[in-house]
């Protein structure tokens, strides 16, 4: 069996990747990748080799970034906040493993994937353990609160992978309906990663809510952008190949928006490419995207998102953990990774 891990990363390296977080963060994050570390030991050799790909596998870390960030915001000062940071990505990369069977990727992070490596089975089985690992690491803190926040969001995400799953194919699909499956799939995760680091700084209710709602923009936000990445990114630098989701059907919103306002052959291509032509289509579903504004569009509905964000922030005292979590709304909509 070979191992998943590759030394030579393509992708930005590991660990805080954001350099603008590391002043602030930084050695929380080293200590959250500890408790990762420790706590996917396992004397069975495939999780071993996962959970090298997790710490050591060029992940961008913004989940429990946003975690920190809200906690560091709202005053806490403490060891849970490593714990949970960690039991967040883990239900991040859960996810992974499970959408990369889904939507059958084969790159992520500059490597094959895990169902590429080592197939289907595998990086389903693996996803459990992750899942449940979690959890019981969660149990452990005794905190009902906590427990409530993450089965109410991983469930979230398991109904907005399967929502799109049940939309594949469907090229009527619309924003509103788009919009649903990506506040489900991804931004629940931001939002509860927000609203964690904020119940551990015992915030009032209405700062909660806020550091929340931010989340969710935010989350929003950067799904968005992943959807625009997929056409328009550099495959090198996201670590992932390029189509994955027209190879899928997925109407995302670079789509939708062509449909809705070109010209009778642009629907006709985007049409054929979604019902069936996949990849196949990449070209000319490009050129109709370009002629339609279409990746303009999304841009401009991804920062509307982040402004949105932006604002929730508004109530909270100025501090450096603040001021990186505004900075986290530039890098959402700018970033190439
Ligand atoms: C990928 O998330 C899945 C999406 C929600 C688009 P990230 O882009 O945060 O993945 P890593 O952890 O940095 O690889
Ligand atoms: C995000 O959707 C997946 C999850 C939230 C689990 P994508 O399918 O677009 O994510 P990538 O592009 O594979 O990372
Ligand atoms: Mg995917
Ligand atoms: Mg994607």
């Amino acid at each position: 069996m070979r191992p998943i891990l590759h030394p030579q990363l393509r992708v930005p390296p590991p660990s805080v990747t954001i350099d603008i977080l590391k002043s602030v963060i930084g050695a929380d994050m080293v200590a959250v990748d500890r408790v990762l570390r420790d706590s996917l030991d396992s004397d069975v050799v495939l999780i071993r080799q996962v959970a090298e790909y997790i710490v050591g596998g060029g992940g961008k870390r913004l989940r429990p970034a946003l975690l920190l960030l809200a906690a560091g915001a709202t005053g806490y000062r403490g060891a849970e906040q490593h714990t949970l940071a960690a039991v967040i990505e883990m239900i991040h990369t859960a996810t992974l493993l499970h959408d990369d069977v889904v939507d059958e990727s084969d790159m992520r992070r500059g490597h094959a994937t895990a169902n590429a490596e080592f197939g289907n089975a595998a990086s389903v089985l693996v996803g459990d353990f992750l899942y449940s690992r979690a959890f019981q690491m969660m149990v452990r803190l005794s905190r009902m609160r906590v427990l409530e926040i993450m089965a109410e969001a991983t469930n979230a995400i398991a109904e907005g992978e399967v929502l799109q799953l049940m939309n594949a194919g469907n090229a009527d699909l619309n924003e509103h309906a788009y919009l649903e499956v990506i506040r489900r799939k991804t931004a629940r995760l931001f939002e509860a990663a927000a609203r964690l680091g904020a119940v551990l700084g015992n915030a009032d209710a209405a700062t909660e809510d806020a550091l929340a709602r931010y989340g969710m923009h935010l989350g929003t936000a950067f799904q968005l952008v992943d959807d625009i990445l997929d056409y328009s990114g550099d495959a090198q630098a996201i670590g992932k190949n390029l189509g994955d989701d027209l190879a899928e059907g997925k109407t995302t919103l670079p789509l939708i928006h062509a449909l809705a306002t070109g010209s009778a052959d642009d629907a006709a291509i985007i049409r054929h490419a979604v019902t069936g032509g996949g990849l196949t289509d990449f070209a000319p579903v490009m050129a109709a995207l370009e002629r339609t504004g279409a990746l303009a569009y999304a841009r401009n509905r991804a920062d509307a998102e982040v402004r949105q964000a932006a604002d929730c922030l508004a109530g909270l005292p100025d501090t450096a953990h603040r001021k990186s979590l505004l900075e986290l709304t530039s890098f959402a909509t700018r970033r190439t990774y």
